[in-house]
């Protein structure tokens, strides 16, 4: 029988006095009064260099939530090590093994450790209930059945030509012969689960670098895949220094993949540091990466406003706008000017920002900062630039934590930095373009950017529709039709974007695992 065709799990809404609530509550008042030490994992033994960095609560930055250990050279060395002696068991082990444990592993994080990773994520990494609810728990437990079930159905795909007489022709989907170096990064803990996972499904064995602002939410990763019984050394994990950890990963004659989400500056420099190094390679290492966006919204005039402004703001603003797919540019017709507004305006009353562990913030705090420091920037830029006008918020505090508020900012110049250039915050920038220069602005939104990661149109016209449908083909990876540009989920809407937003191999779909898969032909006289 095949591995059973999954749903996505349902998301829990966690109401007041609902025993979810109270369970959750009290996971997260257990986790703010300690302090973990987190050490290195290598090979299933703990390691402690001694060389101690804090996990900060952004909302909160007096308050230390863990310490991790900081790897070296000599133990990414170990790591790779690890990693060989597990592949040998791990690679050789029969598919339906790994789906099962795979399949066990999403009930785990589901039913007993499901408030042990919303409570990480909501404090390591200032996401409120429900954003933490649908990526650590559901999203993950979705991307580990899916990717059971995915795995399932490749392994069926077969030579479709009828064989000659006395002649059986068949596949064999091995692991890639050597390691999988896996780069996480701090924005959704289902991605510091993924990246890792995704590979190690098809028998490949993985040396993990998590975001040193996800330590938090890893380690109770690596907590998980131990319980569900995952092997020793199929995952390792090294907390600490990106260059430092990545200088010596990528030098590995053993290297056979790399799995990034994070900057496109650090994709490009890995990459070229494959290139560099890819003669002294044992195999061609894949290289699969997910980086910026610079994410856009086009209204027509047809366009329902309801709609478009509730979708602005949660695409806008969930997350506090650290989503890579998070609406952050947005086209709009000069008819709409004053009306649109005044709603947006009013319904952005209503997003509250603070300690996001209350359970009635809509936002929390910015992860640290640099990136504080960063969106600060555009802030200042806006406020200094004559073509713009901060419409909404513009201020940022960090007495306390990381706060930025959400921001609306109006220009009439399409070219501006805050149009062009990605920000990872909840700053939106909007320009309203002339009705009548619709299809111009089309084309104004499609050569803008570098990216091509998710986009959205609002229109009620269907020829207007299909008009930006067209248009706008290779400019997003993910385009919605009347609908906010974030929150893909696995199986239904596969994620990922092309041009410089990465190489769009598509989270949640079944090609994903053909990346990490090295096909063997056999052909058998029989
Ligand atoms: N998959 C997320 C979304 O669609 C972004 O990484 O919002």
């Amino acid at each position: 029988q095949a591995v059973p065709r999954p749903g996505n799990e349902s998301v829990r809404g966690y109401e007041a006095s609902s025993p979810e609530r109270a369970a959750l509550q009290a996971e997260i008042t257990r986790q703010s009064n300690q302090i973990v030490e987190i050490p290195i994992i290598v090979g299933g033994k703990e390691i402690r260099t001694g060389k101690l960095a804090e996990v900060r609560c952004p909302h909160d930055h007096s308050h230390v939530l863990a310490r991790y250990h900081e790897a070296t050279p000599e133990i990414v060395d170990q790591a790779v090590a690890a990693a060989a002696d597990a592949w040998h068991t791990w690679s050789e082990l029969d598919y339906r093994a790994r789906a099962s444990l795979y399949l066990r592993m999403a009930d785990l994080l589901v039913g007993p450790r499901r408030y042990r990773m919303n409570a990480a994520t909501m404090l390591g990494q200032s996401k409120t209930c429900h954003q933490a609810e649908i990526e650590a728990a559901c999203e993950f437990a979705d991307m580990l059945r899916f990717n059971a079930y995915f795995l399932d159905q490749l392994v069926r795909q077969q030579p479709v030509g009828e064989a000659d007489p006395g002649v059986w022709n068949y596949l064999e989907y091995r692991a890639l012969e050597g390691f999988i170096f896996a780069v996480s990064p701090f924005n959704f803990t289902a991605l510091g689960g993924n990246l890792a996972m995704a590979p190690a499904i098809m028998g490949n064995t993985i040396v993990w670098k998590p975001a040193e602002t996800q330590m938090l939410s890893a380690y109770y990763l690596m907590e998980l895949y131990k319980e569900a019984g995952l092997p020793d050394g199929v995952v390792n994990m090294l907390p600490g220094h990106g260059p430092t950890i990545g200088t010596r990963a990528l030098a590995q004659e053993t290297l056979a993949g790399v799995h990034f989400t994070g900057s496109t500056a650090t994709f490009q420099h890995i990459w070229k540091t494959v290139g560099e190094n890819i003669a002294n390679y044992r195999s061609y290492p894949r290289v699969v990466g997910e980086t910026g966006g610079k994410n856009f919204v086009v209204a027509h005039e047809s366009a329902d406003a309801e709609a478009l402004v509730a979708n602005l703001i949660r695409g806008a603003y969930e997350f506090q706008g650290q989503k890579c797919s998070a609406a952050s540019r947005a086209y709009l017709p000069a008819s709409m000017k004053d009306a649109f507004l005044e709603r947006y305006l009013a319904e952005a009353d209503t997003v509250t920002m603070g300690d996001p562990t209350d359970f009635a913030n809509f936002m929390g705090a910015v992860i640290d900062e640099r990136s504080f420091r960063k969106i600060s920037g555009y802030l200042d830029s806006a406020r200094e630039d004559p073509s713009c006008t901060v419409m909404l918020g513009g201020n940022a505090d960090r007495s306390v934590g990381w706060f930025v508020e959400p921001t609306l900012v109006v220009t009439d110049n399409p070219q501006n930095r805050l149009m062009t250039e990605e920000i990872f915050g909840p700053v939106l920038t909007v320009y309203f373009y002339p009705d009548a220069q619709y299809a111009e602005t089309l084309d104004l939104c499609r050569n803008t950017s570098p990216y091509g990661l998710t986009g959205a149109i609002f229109a009620n016209d269907r020829l207007a529709t299909e008009q930006a449908y067209r248009a706008l083909r290779h400019a997003a990876g993910n385009f919605y039709i009347n609908d906010k540009p974030t929150g893909a989920v696995i199986g239904q809407q596969p994620f990922g974007g092309g041009r410089a937003s990465g190489t769009n191999d598509k989270t949640g779909l079944g090609s994903h695992l053909l990346r990490w898969t090295n096909i063997r032909t056999v052909k058998e006289n029989f």
